[in-house]
């Protein structure tokens, strides 16, 4: 049998409009369209390589071994190739972020875009961008949003096949900058595959679900237009009201710790200043401020002037996962 392996990039992307909650938690059908922006600065590189000479699938992050619960998360993933190539070979994965694990910063969406890529080449699939973004779903829902380039949405659908993202702009379109503002860790936050299954005990979540589209509309035209103003409003907005269900479900879930609320509160501050900033936070402490480019450089300057950020990294609207090398 010969030898297959393919090398796959993909960007990180920050969600304006949020994922919060499935339909289908085993198909990852989200209960609400969502809309990111891909992350130029923090990328995933993984290669697979299906062989005959290994008894399981063997994968490393970042030159550590992956084994139990992860391990099996990334075979299942690797199964749905093998059945599309009607295999049953196991495969060799390297993996490697361009950021610090442990940093908080989310990388299954990268993760699972880049494996799926890499994947596909490695066996010679040949599966469009919407095929893609599909599969990369099923390994984590907002991987399917870092397969198509830019500004990216994802329709929730309520199949498979109808659920992925595609872009809505280039990412050439605007030079939006994302400041994400990592916060001292030395806690364990709950996952989202855990947190998107308690979605639906909240009271609110219903409330935010259906009043998703509009969101997703304002949001979608903001980037059309270029309109900062109107992206920051439903930027903020809709990063509240997914909080507010984190907060009110059963466990409750509270991701913010103290420098993350003062965070939101300097931005609002600066916002009224002037400058064009808004701050958007994901499942966990750390925010993500969204900027012009303009206001980039004295934003980055506030930011680290506060206590208790331990870096601040910063992001373009990056590119579509990629296929690097095919060996
Ligand atoms: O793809 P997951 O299961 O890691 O979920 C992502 C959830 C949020 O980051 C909180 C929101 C989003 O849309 O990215």
């Amino acid at each position: 049998m010969p030898t297959w392996k393919a090398t796959a990039c993909s960007c990180s992307n920050i969600a304006l409009i949020k994922y919060w909650g499935n339909t289908d938690e085993v198909q990852r059908l989200p209960a609400n369209g969502s809309i990111s922006m891909n992350l130029d600065t923090l990328m995933t590189r993984t290669s697979v390589e299906f062989r005959d000479d290994l008894a399981s699938d063997h994968v490393t992050l970042d030159d550590k071994t992956v084994s139990g619960a992860a391990l099996g998360r990334i075979s299942r993933h690797l199964d749905h190739f093998r059945k599309l190539a009607g295999i049953t070979t196991f495969a060799a994965v390297e993996s490697s972020n361009n950021f610090p694990a442990g940093a908080g910063i989310a990388s299954s969406a990268s993760g699972f875009a880049a494996l799926t890529v890499a994947a596909a080449a490695s066996l010679g699939l040949k599966l469009s961008e919407r095929e893609l973004s599909s599969l990369a779903r099923l390994g984590s829902g907002s991987a399917a949003r870092s397969i198509p380039a830019g500004f990216v949405e994802w329709y929730p659908g309520s199949t498979h096949e109808a659920s992925y993202a595609a872009s809505i702009a280039a990412p050439e379109h605007w030079d939006v900058v994302d400041l994400v503002a990592i916060i001292s860790q030395g806690h364990k936050t709950t996952g989202s595959t855990e947190g998107h299954a308690l979605a639906g005990t909240s009271v609110l979540q219903q409330a935010r679900v259906a009043s998703a589209p509009g969101r997703i509309a304002a949001c979608r035209e903001a980037i059309l237009n270029r309109d900062f103003a109107t992206l920051a409003s439903v930027v903020e907005m809709d990063s509240n009201i997914m909080h507010a269900v984190m907060m009110t479900s059963v466990p409750a879930l509270f991701y913010w710790e103290p420098e993350t609320i003062a965070i939101m509160a300097a931005v609002r501050a600066w916002r009224a200043e002037g400058l064009s900033v808004c701050y958007t936070i994901d499942a966990g402490p750390n925010v993500h401020c969204l900027c012009t480019v303009a206001d980039a450089d004295a934003i980055t300057q506030e930011l680290d002037g506060m206590p208790g950020i331990l870096e601040v990294r910063r992001g373009g609207p990056g590119r579509g996962a990629y296929v690097e090398s095919v060996e």
